[in-house]
């Protein structure tokens, strides 16, 4: 059985008071849409279709080629914005589930209990409804003595009884398709607000004398609509606790969830320990038995195993296993540390590679170098690496000694087994099993003592 998703998301989102559009807003690091997306991806067989109007040029833009999108313009209600996908679909599905985009934690298991009660229901529809204290001005549905929904009566024109009604239709939807298309052009003109609802294809279908089922959904907390940045907060901090309780349940340790901030799509193996206040972002994987904070952000990047990453930055950067990082360290793009290497605090190392057992102890800067095995690089060491125009690379080889403060500019090789004077400014190659030294300090001038006695 084919079935096709239509996400709604062509709505301004007025409330958002943003130039963003409401549905590219983020959650735990993805926009709205993208959760919309991911949900309905389990329980649909087609590409899904995605409704755009308001900031379309942008929303179509991030969507590249995983959605087809349809424009709907102007907007004339949600009844009219399904419509807009007809041309696309008509004859190419058999079930069509439309949701609406801004529900980001809207659960993949939940739709497919939607598809699975319409695949069972001898009527056309069948719609997610939720019970709860709180109306948040969502439509109440109104049953029949058989259990069957009957129609969906939007707040506004709610009588005092409906009102009281506590079962909310929350915005998802299963059609028989060829029902589908024909009753969305026997939806009439609402006459209040001139828009063509699509909860009154439930009443269409009632006077069909067709059954319309509903799936009643019992985690509230998955029907959190995002209208205003409040609703955005609330859904970061419930998808936040249901990401944090994931990892905890296959083996993270997570000392202070509350102050745990883990993107989706960050993966995290067994008996690592996140400390409080880290930061986990975008695509990053990390492995077993590491400590990672407290105080850490980390971006895009992959750590091994046994790892110590304290008070520590990361971005786009790999750590290899043993490694022991911080407090204060920076790891920038193409950083990439071997087994065991130490990087103590102030550190910053950008595009280079620090092969196993390097130690890098205090206020270094790496930048455009590969550096040998066990080689020690002194306190202050820095590879100046630009000249004003381009970056130039340093090659040091193993076992070499650094100086503390050794200025080494390149571009510039060390061989292997040398040795650098602290403060030495390198500017030639230096052979194998060399000792260099710059510029030692010599006296110029006696100075008058300051403290007179
Ligand atoms: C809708 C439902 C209501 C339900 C509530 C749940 C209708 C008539 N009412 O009300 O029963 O309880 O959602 O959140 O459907 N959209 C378009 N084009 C339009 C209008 C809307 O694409 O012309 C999109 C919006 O971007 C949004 C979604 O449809 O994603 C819902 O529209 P919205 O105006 O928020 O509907 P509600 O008034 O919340
Ligand atoms: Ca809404």
């Amino acid at each position: 059985m084919r079935v096709t998703a239509v996400l709604l998301a062509a709505g301004q989102g007025t409330r958002m008071k943003s130039n963003l559009p409401k549905v590219l807003h983020p959650v735990a690091g993805k926009p709205l849409i993208w959760h919309a997306l991911d949900a309905i991806s389990r329980s649909t067989t087609e590409k899904p279709i995605v409704v755009v109007g308001h900031g379309a040029d942008e929303v179509i833009k991030y969507l590249g080629d995983s959605a087809f999108t349809v424009l709907q313009q102007p907007q004339l209600g949600t009844g009219h914005a399904v419509m807009q996908a007809e041309s696309l679909l008509k004859g190419k599905t058999d079930l069509v589930v439309v949701c609406y985009s801004d529900m980001p934690l809207m659960r993949g298991e939940t739709l497919q209990k939607l598809v699975e009660t319409q695949k069972n229901n001898k009527g056309p529809i069948s719609m997610l409804t939720v019970v709860a204290d709180d109306p948040r001005g969502f439509g109440r549905v109104i049953r029949k003595a058989d259990g069957t929904v009957e129609s969906i009566v939007e707040e506004y024109v709610a009588t005092a009884d409906q009102l009281k009604v506590k079962e909310l239709n929350v915005g998802g939807y299963c059609f028989d398709a060829n029902w589908l298309w024909d009753a969305l052009h026997r939806i009439p003109k609402n006459p209040k607000k001139g828009e063509y609802y699509l909860t009154d294809t439930v009443e269409l279908a009632t006077k069909d004398g067709l059954p319309v089922q509903a799936t009643l959904m019992d985690d509230v907390e998955e029907t959190i609509g995002i209208n205003t940045r409040v609703h955005l907060s609330d859904a970061e901090v419930a998808m936040r606790r249901r990401i944090n309780q994931q990892h905890m349940l296959n083996g993270v340790t997570i000392i202070d969830p509350a102050s745990t901030y883990i993107e989706v799509g960050v993966s995290i193996d067994m008996d690592t320990v996140i400390m409080p206040n880290t930061y986990l972002h975008g695509k990053t994987e990390i492995g077993e038995g590491n400590v990672i904070g407290p105080n850490s952000i980390i971006r895009d990047s992959k750590i091994g195993n046994h790892c110590k990453v304290l008070a520590s930055v990361m971005e786009c950067a790999e750590l290899e296993d043993y490694v022991d990082m911080g407090p204060f360290a920076r790891l920038r793009k193409g950083a990439h540390l071997g087994n065991h290497v130490h990087m103590g605090n102030f550190g910053e190392v950008k595009d280079s590679h620090l092969s196993d057992g390097v130690k890098m102890g205090h206020f270094s800067y790496i930048g455009n170098a590969q550096i040998g095995a066990n080689t020690n690089i002194g306190a202050g060491t820095i590879t100046c690496n630009y000249d004003g125009e381009k970056k130039h690379n340093t090659k040091i080889g193993e076992d070499v000694f650094i100086g503390s403060d050794t200025m080494l500019v390149a571009p510039l090789k060390i061989g292997k087994g040398s040795r650098t004077g602290a403060g030495a400014v390198v500017t030639k190659d230096v052979a194998e099993n060399t000792l260099v030294v710059g510029m030692p300090a010599r006296a110029i001038k006696k100075l008058e003592p300051k403290i007179k006695k």
